[in-house]
């Protein structure tokens, strides 16, 4: 099989890390360039990955993205990338305006498939957040509060097998040559 097609297939989001295992940093140097590297409107590049290794403060950041039931595992993960939106480049910003799409948005969630996809490929495992108190996690790390920190990336030695994925028919969601 092609090995793109397999690492797709391998990633999953991993929600129990081995806590007794550090993420080496050579390996969170390859994810993070793996992360730059990814392709944003207008090459504006309009992210900064925020890392957190610091157990004591990783354990907080993870605390903080625990809520009404989801998210408690966060707290367990050695590593967490967040990515906090920047300002885009001003053809990125004009052509948004024109076609009415805020690119910032699309460009980050790609950089966070690059980000998943490299874990994946470094053994390790991952999962990209939405849910989380983001104010709390801005005060934790100096992020300033003018500005949106969108996704959290926990970063780990998973301890759980893999999944059987579930995903909608292709015939539901691929079509061509027509809608
Ligand atoms: C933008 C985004 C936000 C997500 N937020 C959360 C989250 O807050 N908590 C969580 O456990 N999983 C979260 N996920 C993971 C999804 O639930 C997961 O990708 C989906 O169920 C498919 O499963 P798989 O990643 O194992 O293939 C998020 C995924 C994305 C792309």
């Amino acid at each position: 099989m092609n090995d793109f097609l397999s690492l797709a297939k391998a990633r999953q989001s991993d929600r129990a890390y081995d806590t007794t295992r550090p993420v080496e940093a050579e390996k969170l140097e390859r994810i993070l360039e793996a992360a730059c590297l990814a392709p944003s409107a207008c090459n504006a590049q309009p992210w900064r990955f925020v890392v957190i290794t610091d157990s004591g403060l990783s354990e907080k950041v993870g605390k903080a993205a625990a809520g009404l039931g989801m998210n408690k595992f966060a707290a367990t993960a050695p590593v967490h990338i967040l990515i906090v939106e920047e300002s885009a480049n001003f053809t990125s910003i004009l052509g948004g305006k024109v076609k009415d799409k805020h690119f910032p948005l699309i460009d980050i969630g790609i950089a966070a498939a690059h980000i998943s996809l490299a874990a994946e490929d470094e053994g390790l495992g991952s999962c990209i957040l939405g849910w989380f108190d983001e104010k709390e996690i801005k005060k934790l790390t100096g992020i300033p509060s003018s500005k949106r920190l969108l996704l959290d990336i926990t970063i780990g030695y998973p301890v759980k097998e893999k999944r059987k994925k579930s995903r909608k028919d292709k015939e539901k969601v691929i079509s061509y040559n027509k809608y």
